[in-house]
């Protein structure tokens, strides 16, 4: 038999199951690409932050908190609802009053107002700064992983193709302090020791991915949906350049599973590759899941490069030492590694630094790519 809960137990609720979020578009944007089970009523990972270690409100019964966002501008709903409350004391939490330390002021307690708002912006909000990057879907490989089924979210008259579109933008992008102000709440609920930056550090650059979409009732219509982000550092790096440092990275949970962080980090590859003043990408304590993006996409850009692959992989690129990898492996002695022809290791040691600084990969980085394509090419 289940344990009778204690009184104390009876008052407590998991911060995580109470909070619950949703990106909303305005009807005339719904048809085209919607569940509600996708994109309304998804958790935070992480309350901790804003509700303490253990990730629990105390002194409700049937607690949730609904937390809206605008799909495109991200402009804020809250609505607190419960079926008792302790009588107030120290010991209950006052569950708006915490949260709202984290959000800017302004937000919607009314969800007419809020509504009407959704459906405002959704004509007028544009994406902030310079577009750097954008990739096409297929519309049916969008449901993958959220377990609905693609006739739930697609009308038969619907879009083939959905388009997605990166913008870079710094602080001084005209409204964008404002609109990170409203982002920078998704950090502490999905990355795990995330925590807000300053915004009296001037240089942080941005990258946001918006999912574009032409309205039903009015083709000629753009709208922009939130997919998610990464703010980036720049580091001087001796003597005359920057290194770009990828601090922050999310994609939001309607969106994961589909690829959108790969092309997000793409996307920003290729701006470091287009950006004579950056010298190299690199990241900062990586999760797991991100390192994981990483080298999947690494590996996948450094496979694609011929010159590479022939000059380090080809078949005359066998040198003379370094098969320790190939023998504790396999037992074979087989000595392929990277680098070019019978050159000698210091040689090799050159042609490999030629490579990561012309690719503009973190030194670390480029070792243990290389490392697993010398794996890969034992089998
Ligand atoms: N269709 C279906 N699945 C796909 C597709 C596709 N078209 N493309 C890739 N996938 C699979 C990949 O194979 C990969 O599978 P795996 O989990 O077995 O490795 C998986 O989807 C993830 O790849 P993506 O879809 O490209 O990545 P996603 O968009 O899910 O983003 C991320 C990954 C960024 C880690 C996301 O889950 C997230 O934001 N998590 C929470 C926040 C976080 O942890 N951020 C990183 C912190 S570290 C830092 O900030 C520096």
């Amino acid at each position: 038999a289940t344990p009778t809960p204690t009184a104390a137990q009876q008052w407590t609720t998991d911060a995580n199951e109470a909070l619950s979020l949703s990106l909303v578009r305005a009807p005339d944007d719904k048809a085209s690409l919607w569940a509600r089970e996708v994109y309304e009523g998804f958790h935070p990972t992480f309350t901790y932050p804003i509700f303490g270690e253990e990730e629990k409100i105390y002194g409700y019964k049937e607690l949730s908190i609904d937390l809206k966002f605008a799909s495109g501008s991200l402009v804020q709903y809250l609505n607190v609802r419960y079926a008792e409350k302790l009588p107030s004391s120290s010991t209950v939490d006052d569950v708006e009053g915490t949260i709202s330390k984290f959000i800017p002021p302004g937000y919607y307690t009314d969800e007419q107002k809020f509504l009407e708002r959704v459906e405002h912006d959704a004509l007028n909000f544009k994406p902030f700064g310079q577009k750097i990057y954008s990739y096409t879907r297929a519309a049916t490989t969008l449901t993958k992983g959220k377990n609905v089924a693609i006739s739930q979210v697609l009308s038969p008259e619907d879009q083939e193709t959905v388009d997605f579109e990166v913008y870079h933008s710094t602080w001084h992008t005209p409204g964008f302090r404002e609109f990170h102000r409203r982002m920078q709440l998704f950090v502490l609920l999905y990355i795990e020791g995330g925590s807000y930056i300053s915004e009296a550090e001037d240089t942080w650059e941005f990258v946001v991915l918006y999912e574009k979409r032409r309205r039903r009732s009015s083709p000629d219509v753009t709208t922009y949906h939130f997919v998610g982000y990464s703010t980036l550092y720049p580091f001087y790096c001796f003597p005359e350049r920057v290194r770009l440092r990828i601090s922050q990275f999310l994609i939001l949970p309607p969106y994961q599973q589909d690829g959108h962080g790969s092309a997000l980090y793409t996307a920003i590859y290729q701006h470091v590759l287009n950006s004579p003043s950056i010298a190299e990408l690199t990241v900062e304590d990586p999760a797991e899941a991100f390192e994981d993006l990483r080298d999947r996409n690494d590996l996948k850009m450094l496979i694609a490069n011929e010159k590479f692959m022939r000059e380090g992989f080809g078949p005359e690129a066998v040198s003379s030492n370094g098969g320790k990898v190939a023998r504790t492996k396999r037992g074979k002695s087989r000595t392929m590694r990277a680098g070019a022809g019978k050159m000698g290791p210091p040689a090799e040691r050159a042609w490999l630094e030629k490579w990561r600084t012309e690719l503009k990969i973190a030194g670390r980085q480029f070792n243990r790519l290389v490392e697993m394509l010398i794996l890969k090419h034992m089998d």
